[in-house]
Protein backbone atom coordinates (compact mmCIF):
# COMPACT_ATOMS: atom_id res chain seq x y z
CA UNK A 1 0.00 0.00 0.00
CA UNK A 2 1.43 3.30 -1.05
CA UNK A 3 0.84 6.80 0.33
CA UNK A 4 -0.53 9.62 -1.16
CA UNK A 5 -0.60 12.84 -0.27
CA UNK A 6 -2.89 15.27 -1.05
CA UNK A 7 -2.38 18.85 -1.08
CA UNK A 8 -5.20 21.16 -2.08
CA UNK A 9 -7.22 24.18 -0.22
CA UNK A 10 -10.97 23.04 -1.05
CA UNK A 11 -12.09 20.12 1.48
CA UNK A 12 -13.82 19.14 -1.27
CA UNK A 13 -11.49 18.35 -3.65
CA UNK A 14 -9.23 16.66 -1.25
CA UNK A 15 -11.98 14.36 0.44
CA UNK A 16 -13.28 13.49 -3.63
CA UNK A 17 -9.37 12.41 -3.97
CA UNK A 18 -8.96 10.96 -1.20
CA UNK A 19 -12.08 8.67 -2.07
CA UNK A 20 -10.23 7.56 -5.49
CA UNK A 21 -7.11 6.57 -3.78
CA UNK A 22 -8.40 4.41 -0.79
CA UNK A 23 -10.49 2.95 -3.35
CA UNK A 24 -7.28 1.92 -5.58
CA UNK A 25 -5.98 0.13 -1.95
CA UNK A 26 -3.61 2.80 -0.83
CA UNK A 27 -3.61 5.37 1.72
CA UNK A 28 -4.35 9.19 1.31
CA UNK A 29 -3.02 11.63 3.75
CA UNK A 30 -4.31 15.06 3.26
CA UNK A 31 -2.70 19.33 3.41
CA UNK A 32 -4.25 22.07 3.03
CA UNK A 33 -0.98 24.58 2.80
CA UNK A 34 2.65 24.45 1.74
CA UNK A 35 4.26 24.39 5.24
CA UNK A 36 1.61 21.37 6.18
CA UNK A 37 2.42 20.02 2.73
CA UNK A 38 6.49 20.24 3.27
CA UNK A 39 6.26 18.64 7.02
CA UNK A 40 3.97 15.34 6.04
CA UNK A 41 6.24 14.97 2.61
CA UNK A 42 9.83 15.22 5.22
CA UNK A 43 8.42 13.14 7.90
CA UNK A 44 7.11 10.11 5.75
CA UNK A 45 7.51 8.24 2.55
CA UNK A 46 5.20 9.54 0.29
CA UNK A 47 4.59 7.83 -3.13
CA UNK A 48 2.79 10.44 -5.29
CA UNK A 49 1.40 13.96 -4.08
CA UNK A 50 -1.09 15.96 -6.07
CA UNK A 51 -0.84 19.28 -5.66
CA UNK A 52 -2.76 21.99 -6.04
CA UNK A 53 -1.22 24.96 -7.67
CA UNK A 54 -3.78 27.92 -5.68
CA UNK A 55 -2.64 27.25 -1.84
CA UNK A 56 -3.35 30.00 0.81
CA UNK A 57 0.40 30.28 1.59
CA UNK A 58 1.91 29.83 -1.72
CA UNK A 59 1.99 28.32 -5.13
CA UNK A 60 1.94 24.39 -5.75
CA UNK A 61 4.35 25.25 -8.59
CA UNK A 62 7.27 26.62 -6.28
CA UNK A 63 6.74 24.17 -3.56
CA UNK A 64 7.57 21.56 -6.07
CA UNK A 65 11.10 21.32 -6.63
CA UNK A 66 11.32 21.28 -2.55
CA UNK A 67 8.95 18.64 -2.35
CA UNK A 68 11.51 16.42 -5.05
CA UNK A 69 14.10 16.57 -3.28
CA UNK A 70 12.35 14.27 -0.77
CA UNK A 71 13.94 11.20 -0.94
CA UNK A 72 12.15 9.03 -1.77
CA UNK A 73 11.40 11.39 -3.99
CA UNK A 74 7.85 11.05 -5.08
CA UNK A 75 6.22 11.54 -8.04
CA UNK A 76 4.18 14.77 -8.16
CA UNK A 77 0.96 15.52 -10.40
CA UNK A 78 -0.14 19.21 -10.65
CA UNK A 79 -3.71 19.79 -10.45
CA UNK A 80 -5.25 23.19 -11.23
CA UNK A 81 -8.19 24.77 -12.23
CA UNK A 82 -7.05 26.16 -14.97
CA UNK A 83 -4.26 25.04 -17.29
CA UNK A 84 -2.32 27.67 -18.81
CA UNK A 85 0.72 27.11 -21.14
CA UNK A 86 3.54 28.69 -19.20
CA UNK A 87 2.64 26.64 -15.88
CA UNK A 88 2.15 23.25 -17.41
CA UNK A 89 5.59 23.72 -19.08
CA UNK A 90 6.90 25.31 -15.40
CA UNK A 91 5.63 21.80 -14.22
CA UNK A 92 7.08 19.74 -16.69
CA UNK A 93 9.95 20.89 -16.39
CA UNK A 94 10.54 20.90 -12.65
CA UNK A 95 10.06 17.33 -13.01
CA UNK A 96 6.10 16.53 -12.30
CA UNK A 97 4.79 13.24 -13.44
CA UNK A 98 1.46 15.19 -14.93
CA UNK A 99 -0.50 17.99 -14.85
CA UNK A 100 -4.31 17.58 -14.96
CA UNK A 101 -7.14 20.31 -14.36
CA UNK A 102 -9.55 19.57 -12.02
CA UNK A 103 -12.26 18.86 -11.25
CA UNK A 104 -11.31 16.24 -13.40
CA UNK A 105 -13.00 12.79 -14.63
CA UNK A 106 -12.32 9.85 -12.09
CA UNK A 107 -11.50 8.05 -14.68
CA UNK A 108 -8.22 10.89 -15.74
CA UNK A 109 -7.80 10.84 -12.01
CA UNK A 110 -7.37 6.97 -11.59
CA UNK A 111 -5.27 6.74 -14.42
CA UNK A 112 -3.06 9.16 -13.80
CA UNK A 113 -2.53 8.07 -10.23
CA UNK A 114 -2.29 4.53 -11.57
CA UNK A 115 0.52 4.93 -13.62
CA UNK A 116 2.47 7.53 -11.13
CA UNK A 117 2.19 4.94 -8.63
CA UNK A 118 3.72 1.62 -11.51
CA UNK A 119 6.53 4.03 -12.22
CA UNK A 120 7.03 4.53 -8.48
CA UNK A 121 7.04 1.11 -7.29
CA UNK A 122 9.35 -0.16 -10.34
CA UNK A 123 11.86 2.30 -9.23
CA UNK A 124 11.84 1.25 -6.12
CA UNK A 125 12.01 -2.83 -6.32
CA UNK A 126 15.29 -1.74 -8.55
CA UNK A 127 16.73 -0.07 -5.64
CA UNK A 128 20.01 0.67 -4.84
CA UNK A 129 21.91 -2.83 -4.77
CA UNK A 130 23.52 -3.00 -1.19
CA UNK A 131 26.98 -3.17 -2.66
CA UNK A 132 26.63 -0.78 -4.98
CA UNK A 133 30.30 0.55 -4.86
CA UNK A 134 30.57 4.10 -4.89
CA UNK A 135 34.06 4.44 -2.47
CA UNK A 136 34.94 8.04 -4.63
CA UNK A 137 31.28 9.64 -4.39
CA UNK A 138 31.19 11.30 -1.41
CA UNK A 139 27.78 12.95 0.01
CA UNK A 140 24.54 11.87 1.62
CA UNK A 141 22.86 14.21 0.38
CA UNK A 142 18.56 13.49 -0.77
CA UNK A 143 19.99 14.95 -4.24
CA UNK A 144 23.35 12.07 -4.08
CA UNK A 145 21.22 9.59 -3.14
CA UNK A 146 18.83 10.40 -5.95
CA UNK A 147 21.95 10.08 -8.51
CA UNK A 148 22.66 6.64 -6.82
CA UNK A 149 19.58 5.19 -7.68
CA UNK A 150 19.97 6.21 -11.00
CA UNK A 151 23.76 4.76 -10.72
CA UNK A 152 21.92 1.33 -9.91
CA UNK A 153 19.53 1.34 -12.55
CA UNK A 154 21.78 2.33 -15.28
CA UNK A 155 24.45 -0.48 -13.83
CA UNK A 156 21.54 -3.01 -13.69
CA UNK A 157 20.88 -2.59 -17.89
CA UNK A 158 22.91 -1.93 -20.89
CA UNK A 159 21.00 1.48 -22.13
CA UNK A 160 22.54 3.98 -23.37
CA UNK A 161 22.59 6.75 -20.34
CA UNK A 162 23.62 10.48 -21.08
CA UNK A 163 25.13 12.17 -18.06
CA UNK A 164 24.69 16.08 -17.41
CA UNK A 165 25.71 18.34 -15.40
CA UNK A 166 27.78 21.75 -15.14
CA UNK A 167 31.69 21.52 -14.91
CA UNK A 168 33.11 19.98 -11.91
CA UNK A 169 29.96 17.89 -10.81
CA UNK A 170 31.50 14.44 -11.09
CA UNK A 171 29.96 13.47 -14.98
CA UNK A 172 33.18 11.39 -15.43
CA UNK A 173 33.12 9.94 -11.85
CA UNK A 174 29.44 8.80 -12.45
CA UNK A 175 30.26 7.22 -15.62
CA UNK A 176 33.00 5.33 -13.96
CA UNK A 177 30.49 4.38 -11.23
CA UNK A 178 28.22 2.53 -13.62
CA UNK A 179 30.62 0.89 -15.24
CA UNK A 180 32.61 -0.17 -12.20
CA UNK A 181 28.70 -1.63 -11.08
CA UNK A 182 28.21 -3.42 -14.44
CA UNK A 183 28.38 -6.76 -15.65
CA UNK A 184 30.78 -5.13 -17.95
CA UNK A 185 33.21 -4.12 -15.34
CA UNK A 186 35.94 -6.60 -16.19
CA UNK A 187 36.20 -4.91 -19.54
CA UNK A 188 37.85 -1.43 -20.41
CA UNK A 189 36.72 1.69 -19.44
CA UNK A 190 37.01 3.73 -22.33
CA UNK A 191 37.08 7.57 -22.04
CA UNK A 192 36.82 9.90 -25.40
CA UNK A 193 36.81 13.19 -24.73
CA UNK A 194 35.45 14.34 -27.76
CA UNK A 195 36.32 18.37 -27.24
CA UNK A 196 40.09 17.56 -27.18
CA UNK A 197 39.78 14.96 -31.01
CA UNK A 198 40.89 17.21 -33.86
CA UNK A 199 38.36 16.96 -36.06
CA UNK A 200 40.39 15.74 -39.08
CA UNK A 201 41.18 12.12 -37.39
CA UNK A 202 38.53 11.62 -34.83
CA UNK A 203 37.17 8.80 -37.03
CA UNK A 204 40.16 6.83 -37.45
CA UNK A 205 40.52 7.62 -33.43
CA UNK A 206 37.19 6.08 -32.68
CA UNK A 207 36.56 3.68 -35.20
CA UNK A 208 40.15 2.68 -36.20
CA UNK A 209 42.16 2.69 -39.33
CA UNK A 210 43.61 0.16 -41.78
CA UNK A 211 47.05 0.09 -42.82
CA UNK A 212 47.86 2.92 -45.72
CA UNK A 213 44.68 3.76 -45.36
CA UNK A 214 46.12 7.82 -45.06
CA UNK A 215 49.52 9.13 -45.67
CA UNK A 216 51.34 8.24 -42.66
CA UNK A 217 48.75 5.42 -41.55
CA UNK A 218 52.37 2.70 -41.80
CA UNK A 219 50.02 -0.10 -39.74
CA UNK A 220 47.10 -0.62 -39.07
CA UNK A 221 45.48 0.76 -35.43
CA UNK A 222 42.42 -0.37 -33.46
CA UNK A 223 40.00 2.52 -32.60
CA UNK A 224 38.70 3.58 -29.38
CA UNK A 225 35.61 2.02 -29.65
CA UNK A 226 37.13 -1.65 -30.52
CA UNK A 227 38.88 -1.21 -27.02
CA UNK A 228 35.42 -0.40 -25.35
CA UNK A 229 34.58 -4.16 -27.12
CA UNK A 230 32.68 -6.19 -23.86
CA UNK A 231 33.48 -2.32 -21.68
CA UNK A 232 32.08 0.76 -21.94
CA UNK A 233 32.60 3.67 -23.82
CA UNK A 234 32.46 6.98 -22.73
CA UNK A 235 32.19 9.70 -24.71
CA UNK A 236 32.81 13.11 -23.01
CA UNK A 237 31.88 16.48 -23.87
CA UNK A 238 29.68 14.50 -26.73
CA UNK A 239 28.15 18.26 -27.74
CA UNK A 240 31.73 18.48 -29.35
CA UNK A 241 31.23 15.97 -31.57
CA UNK A 242 31.93 16.99 -35.34
CA UNK A 243 28.52 16.97 -37.00
CA UNK A 244 30.15 14.54 -39.63
CA UNK A 245 31.40 12.08 -37.01
CA UNK A 246 27.90 12.72 -35.19
CA UNK A 247 26.40 11.26 -39.07
CA UNK A 248 28.60 8.10 -38.48
CA UNK A 249 27.97 7.83 -34.71
CA UNK A 250 24.51 7.20 -35.26
CA UNK A 251 24.63 4.07 -37.07
CA UNK A 252 27.31 2.85 -34.22
CA UNK A 253 25.00 3.37 -31.74
CA UNK A 254 22.07 2.11 -32.80
CA UNK A 255 23.60 -1.44 -34.40
CA UNK A 256 27.16 -1.35 -32.55
CA UNK A 257 28.40 -1.40 -36.14
CA UNK A 258 31.28 0.58 -37.90
CA UNK A 259 34.10 0.58 -40.45
CA UNK A 260 37.15 1.32 -39.99
CA UNK A 261 38.66 4.22 -42.01
CA UNK A 262 40.13 2.55 -45.51
CA UNK A 263 38.78 -1.10 -44.31
CA UNK A 264 36.46 -2.70 -46.76
CA UNK A 265 34.47 -4.53 -44.06
CA UNK A 266 32.21 -3.17 -41.05
CA UNK A 267 33.38 -4.83 -37.54
CA UNK A 268 31.62 -5.03 -34.81
CA UNK A 269 32.09 -4.17 -31.00
CA UNK A 270 29.85 -4.51 -28.36
CA UNK A 271 30.28 -1.62 -25.78
CA UNK A 272 27.92 0.20 -23.46
CA UNK A 273 27.99 3.30 -23.77
CA UNK A 274 27.53 6.61 -21.42
CA UNK A 275 27.85 10.01 -23.07
CA UNK A 276 28.00 13.25 -20.96
CA UNK A 277 27.58 17.03 -21.33
CA UNK A 278 27.56 20.26 -19.85
CA UNK A 279 25.96 22.19 -22.72
CA UNK A 280 21.92 22.07 -23.84
CA UNK A 281 22.14 19.75 -25.98
CA UNK A 282 17.91 20.41 -26.59
CA UNK A 283 19.12 24.07 -27.59
CA UNK A 284 21.83 22.71 -29.85
CA UNK A 285 19.62 20.21 -31.65
CA UNK A 286 17.44 23.17 -31.91
CA UNK A 287 19.94 25.08 -33.58
CA UNK A 288 20.83 22.09 -36.16
CA UNK A 289 24.14 21.96 -34.20
CA UNK A 290 23.36 18.72 -32.58
CA UNK A 291 21.88 15.82 -34.40
CA UNK A 292 18.16 15.37 -32.68
CA UNK A 293 17.84 11.71 -33.36
CA UNK A 294 21.63 10.86 -32.32
CA UNK A 295 20.31 12.95 -28.60
CA UNK A 296 17.38 10.95 -28.73
CA UNK A 297 19.51 7.58 -28.77
CA UNK A 298 22.06 8.74 -25.99
CA UNK A 299 19.73 9.55 -23.67
CA UNK A 300 17.69 6.10 -23.05
CA UNK A 301 18.08 7.02 -18.75
CA UNK A 302 19.18 10.31 -18.18
CA UNK A 303 21.34 10.87 -15.05
CA UNK A 304 21.80 14.80 -14.35
CA UNK A 305 23.92 16.20 -11.70
CA UNK A 306 23.23 18.21 -9.25
CA UNK A 307 25.86 21.85 -8.97
CA UNK A 308 27.33 21.81 -5.48
CA UNK A 309 25.23 24.71 -4.62
CA UNK A 310 21.88 22.62 -4.51
CA UNK A 311 23.24 19.84 -2.02
CA UNK A 312 25.82 22.14 0.15
CA UNK A 313 24.73 19.86 3.05
CA UNK A 314 27.87 17.57 1.49
CA UNK A 315 30.61 20.28 1.59
CA UNK A 316 31.47 18.86 5.05
CA UNK A 317 32.37 15.64 4.23
CA UNK A 318 33.99 16.66 0.55
CA UNK A 319 35.83 18.58 2.32
CA UNK A 320 37.35 16.37 5.03
CA UNK A 321 37.76 13.66 2.15
CA UNK A 322 39.54 16.11 0.40
CA UNK A 323 41.71 17.37 3.25
CA UNK A 324 42.53 13.71 4.43
CA UNK A 325 43.61 13.15 0.98
CA UNK A 326 45.92 16.03 0.13
CA UNK A 327 47.34 15.74 3.73
CA UNK A 328 48.07 11.98 2.82
CA UNK A 329 50.02 13.40 -0.62
CA UNK A 330 51.72 15.49 1.69
CA UNK A 331 52.66 13.34 4.20
CA UNK A 332 51.06 15.26 6.26
CA UNK A 333 49.23 14.90 9.57
CA UNK A 334 45.19 15.15 9.08
CA UNK A 335 44.27 18.68 9.48
CA UNK A 336 41.72 20.01 11.96
CA UNK A 337 39.36 23.59 11.20
CA UNK A 338 38.06 26.30 13.66
CA UNK A 339 34.60 26.23 13.28
CA UNK A 340 34.09 29.65 10.89
CA UNK A 341 36.21 27.53 8.30
CA UNK A 342 32.81 25.67 7.23
CA UNK A 343 30.99 28.79 7.22
CA UNK A 344 32.82 30.03 4.80
CA UNK A 345 32.66 26.80 2.05
CA UNK A 346 29.08 26.49 2.83
CA UNK A 347 28.28 30.43 2.32
CA UNK A 348 30.40 30.06 -1.29
CA UNK A 349 28.55 29.28 -4.35
CA UNK A 350 30.93 26.85 -6.11
CA UNK A 351 30.61 27.84 -9.62
CA UNK A 352 33.30 24.87 -10.54
CA UNK A 353 31.49 22.41 -8.26
CA UNK A 354 33.61 19.85 -6.57
CA UNK A 355 36.27 20.25 -8.74
CA UNK A 356 36.67 23.81 -7.62
CA UNK A 357 36.12 23.20 -3.41
CA UNK A 358 38.70 19.96 -4.02
CA UNK A 359 41.38 22.14 -5.56
CA UNK A 360 40.40 25.39 -3.16
CA UNK A 361 41.33 22.26 -0.44
CA UNK A 362 44.05 20.82 -1.39
CA UNK A 363 45.84 25.12 -1.50
CA UNK A 364 44.15 25.43 1.76
CA UNK A 365 46.23 22.58 3.05
CA UNK A 366 49.49 24.13 1.46
CA UNK A 367 49.01 27.38 2.59
CA UNK A 368 49.09 25.84 6.12
CA UNK A 369 51.98 23.89 5.65
CA UNK A 370 52.96 22.29 9.19
CA UNK A 371 50.44 24.29 11.19
CA UNK A 372 47.62 22.00 12.51
CA UNK A 373 44.22 24.05 11.76
CA UNK A 374 42.68 25.07 8.84
CA UNK A 375 41.84 28.87 8.75
CA UNK A 376 39.48 30.60 6.29
CA UNK A 377 42.05 32.74 5.70
CA UNK A 378 43.93 29.71 4.30
CA UNK A 379 41.21 29.27 1.35
CA UNK A 380 42.27 30.96 -1.68
CA UNK A 381 42.13 34.81 -1.77
CA UNK A 382 39.69 34.93 -4.92
CA UNK A 383 37.08 32.81 -3.04
CA UNK A 384 37.15 34.85 -0.29
CA UNK A 385 37.47 38.09 -2.30
CA UNK A 386 33.79 36.47 -4.44
CA UNK A 387 32.30 35.96 -0.69
CA UNK A 388 33.23 39.31 0.47
CA UNK A 389 32.12 41.23 -2.58
CA UNK A 390 28.76 39.04 -2.29
CA UNK A 391 28.14 40.00 1.03
CA UNK A 392 28.99 43.70 0.76
CA UNK A 393 26.64 43.80 -2.25
CA UNK A 394 23.39 42.31 -0.10
CA UNK A 395 24.61 44.31 2.88
CA UNK A 396 25.22 41.37 4.88
CA UNK A 397 27.80 41.51 7.67
CA UNK A 398 30.43 39.58 5.69
CA UNK A 399 30.64 36.27 7.94
CA UNK A 400 34.35 36.12 6.04
CA UNK A 401 35.74 38.89 8.06
CA UNK A 402 34.49 36.99 11.44
CA UNK A 403 36.65 34.35 10.64
CA UNK A 404 39.24 36.08 9.41
CA UNK A 405 39.05 37.52 13.05
CA UNK A 406 40.85 33.87 14.42
CA UNK A 407 43.13 34.19 11.28
CA UNK A 408 46.78 32.13 13.19
CA UNK A 409 49.24 34.53 13.43
CA UNK A 410 51.65 32.00 13.69
CA UNK A 411 51.18 31.01 9.93
CA UNK A 412 54.12 29.28 8.43
CA UNK A 413 55.95 28.95 5.11
CA UNK A 414 54.30 25.86 3.13
CA UNK A 415 57.02 23.08 1.66
CA UNK A 416 58.71 24.63 -0.98
CA UNK A 417 57.37 21.81 -3.78
CA UNK A 418 53.94 22.78 -2.56
CA UNK A 419 54.88 26.28 -3.24
CA UNK A 420 56.32 25.88 -6.38
CA UNK A 421 53.36 23.88 -7.72
CA UNK A 422 51.16 26.53 -6.17
CA UNK A 423 52.87 29.43 -7.88
CA UNK A 424 53.05 27.06 -11.42
CA UNK A 425 49.66 26.89 -11.45
CA UNK A 426 48.82 30.47 -10.63
CA UNK A 427 50.63 31.67 -13.60
CA UNK A 428 49.56 29.16 -16.25
CA UNK A 429 46.35 30.53 -15.22
CA UNK A 430 47.22 33.75 -15.49
CA UNK A 431 49.14 33.21 -19.03
CA UNK A 432 45.57 31.01 -20.20
CA UNK A 433 43.73 33.86 -19.75
CA UNK A 434 45.91 36.42 -21.17
CA UNK A 435 46.24 34.59 -24.23
CA UNK A 436 42.27 34.13 -24.41
CA UNK A 437 42.29 37.40 -24.34
CA UNK A 438 45.17 38.62 -26.96
CA UNK A 439 43.74 36.35 -29.45
CA UNK A 440 40.14 37.20 -28.90
CA UNK A 441 39.00 33.51 -28.55
CA UNK A 442 40.83 31.99 -31.82
CA UNK A 443 41.68 28.81 -30.70
CA UNK A 444 44.19 28.27 -34.17
CA UNK A 445 45.61 31.35 -33.17
CA UNK A 446 45.98 30.90 -29.09
CA UNK A 447 47.84 27.39 -30.15
CA UNK A 448 50.33 28.92 -32.75
CA UNK A 449 51.08 31.53 -29.97
CA UNK A 450 51.54 29.21 -26.99
CA UNK A 451 52.97 26.59 -29.00
CA UNK A 452 50.62 23.84 -27.25
CA UNK A 453 48.58 21.29 -29.34
CA UNK A 454 44.81 22.40 -29.54
CA UNK A 455 44.23 19.34 -26.99
CA UNK A 456 46.82 19.90 -24.26
CA UNK A 457 45.09 23.74 -24.97
CA UNK A 458 41.61 22.32 -24.24
CA UNK A 459 43.01 20.28 -21.06
CA UNK A 460 44.63 22.96 -19.36
CA UNK A 461 41.79 25.43 -19.96
CA UNK A 462 39.22 22.60 -18.37
CA UNK A 463 42.49 22.57 -15.52
CA UNK A 464 41.96 26.05 -14.55
CA UNK A 465 38.27 26.12 -15.05
CA UNK A 466 38.77 29.05 -17.36
CA UNK A 467 35.63 28.87 -20.04
CA UNK A 468 36.27 28.44 -23.81
CA UNK A 469 35.38 31.37 -26.10
CA UNK A 470 32.38 30.03 -27.89
CA UNK A 471 34.54 30.45 -31.64
CA UNK A 472 33.23 29.10 -34.24
CA UNK A 473 34.60 25.34 -34.80
CA UNK A 474 37.03 24.67 -37.71
N1 LIG B 1 30.41 13.40 -5.07
C1 LIG B 1 31.73 13.48 -5.22
N2 LIG B 1 32.55 12.94 -4.30
C2 LIG B 1 33.88 13.01 -4.40
N3 LIG B 1 34.51 13.60 -5.42
C3 LIG B 1 33.76 14.16 -6.39
C4 LIG B 1 32.33 14.13 -6.35
N4 LIG B 1 31.87 14.76 -7.44
C5 LIG B 1 32.93 15.15 -8.14
N5 LIG B 1 34.08 14.79 -7.52
C6 LIG B 1 35.46 15.09 -7.95
O1 LIG B 1 35.45 16.34 -8.60
C7 LIG B 1 36.37 16.34 -9.68
C8 LIG B 1 35.63 16.66 -10.94
O2 LIG B 1 34.86 15.53 -11.31
P1 LIG B 1 34.68 15.12 -12.84
O3 LIG B 1 35.96 15.26 -13.58
O4 LIG B 1 34.00 13.80 -12.87
O5 LIG B 1 33.69 16.29 -13.26
P2 LIG B 1 33.03 16.60 -14.65
O6 LIG B 1 31.58 16.79 -14.39
O7 LIG B 1 33.42 15.55 -15.63
O8 LIG B 1 33.65 18.02 -15.03
P3 LIG B 1 33.97 18.64 -16.49
O9 LIG B 1 32.66 18.98 -17.13
O10 LIG B 1 34.73 19.87 -16.17
O11 LIG B 1 34.76 17.61 -17.23
C9 LIG B 1 37.02 14.96 -9.70
O12 LIG B 1 38.22 15.02 -9.01
C10 LIG B 1 36.00 14.10 -8.98
O13 LIG B 1 36.61 12.98 -8.39
MG1 LIG C 1 34.53 15.60 -17.40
Amino acid sequence: MALMLVVADDSAVSARIATIVRRLGHEASLASSCGDALEQAAARSVSVVLLSVELPDGNGLELLPQLRRNYPCPEIIIMTRAVSGDEAEQAITSGAWDYIEHPSTKDTLTLTLTRALQYQEEKRNLGVPIALKRERIVGSSAAIRESLDLVAQAAGCQANVLISGETGTGKELYAAAIHENSTRAAGNFVVVDCSALPASIVESVLFGHEKGAYTGADRSHEGLAAQAHRGTLFLDEVGELPRNVQNSFLRVVQERRYRPVGASREVNSDFRLIAATNRDLDAMAERGEFRADLLYRLRTIILPLPPLRQHKEDIKALALHYVAKTCEQYGLEMKGFVPEFFNVLAAYDWPGNVRELSQALERSVASAGSRPLLFPKDLPTDIRARLARASADTLHPPQISDAESTEDPARELPPLDVARATAIAAAEQEYLRELLADTAGDMVRACAVSGLSRSRLYSLLKKHRIPRPGSPRR
